[in-house]
């Protein structure tokens, strides 16, 4: 037992549990978290993700994002619908001491182009960086309920689990400060079943006010 409890420690400090909730001191949000391995070793890219409680299956609601990265890491994507194509894909990195979103969309695999299908709006208070890693933290809205093809709509389960896809790339954005600059294709991607049911926040929206 005391082993067992030892161990859970062991990897909070490390916050290499999946599916675990993560309260942030930042921005008081609870997330459910998933990290994602970048090389081998222990190198990895951690994807927040935080939701308003209760949340209506089949309805659109807001979605808070949290980016943790290592420094080597120029951008960091979510695609929403689980594959690069026909889904908002939510791209954040760091531009000196602030972070930068943009949210894009690619009908095959070419880069994708800036969309007003969905909009993102970075937390400040959820944004930060040291020597080893960079954190952005961004608001979408119209990242859980989209488009697919044609008029196919899809909303993501807010009670369950959805398949995500991220992808990243070492090289910087070239024009950092804007969203809309151009990007480098990825360096990796992979996908995951992320837990929305352990992301509630009953308070979100006050939460959102409160770290702009
Ligand atoms: C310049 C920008 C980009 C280019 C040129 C590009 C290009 C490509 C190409 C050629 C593939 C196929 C690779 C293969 O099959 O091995 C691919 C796959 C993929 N890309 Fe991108 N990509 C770009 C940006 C992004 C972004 C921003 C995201 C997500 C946030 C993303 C997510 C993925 C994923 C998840 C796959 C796996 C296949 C799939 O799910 O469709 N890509 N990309």
């Amino acid at each position: 037992m005391r082993w067992n409890s030892g161990l859970a420690c062991v990897a909070a400090l490390l916050g290499l549990a999946n599916g675990d909730v993560f309260k942030d001191p930042d921005t008081g949000f609870s997330f459910s978290q998933q990290n994602l391995q970048i090389t081998t070793g222990t190198s990895y890219i951690t994807i927040r993700i935080a939701i308003p409680s209760p949340a209506t299956a089949g309805q659109p609601y807001d979605a808070v994002l949290q980016i943790v990265a290592p420094v080597a890491a120029g951008w960091v994507g979510l695609a929403w619908g689980g594959s690069m194509t026909n889904n908002p894909l939510l791209l954040g990195w760091l531009n000196g001491a602030s972070g930068v979103t943009s949210v894009r969309r690619a009908a095959s695999h070419t880069a994708p182009a800036v969309t007003a299908d969905a909009t993102a709006q970075v937390l400040a208070k959820g944004t930060k960086s040291n020597g080893t890693h960079w954190q952005v933290t961004a608001k979408c809205t119209g990242c859980t309920s989209f488009t697919t093809t044609g008029t196919t709509k899809k909303t993501l389960n807010p009670a369950g689990t959805n398949r995500l896809a991220f992808a990243y790339s070492k090289t910087k954005p070239s024009q950092p400060a804007s969203g809309t600059s151009p990007i480098n294709v990825h360096d990796l991607f992979s996908y995951w079943d992320h837990d929305f049911a352990a992301a509630g926040n009953a308070q979100f929206q006050d939460l959102v006010d409160r770290n702009l």
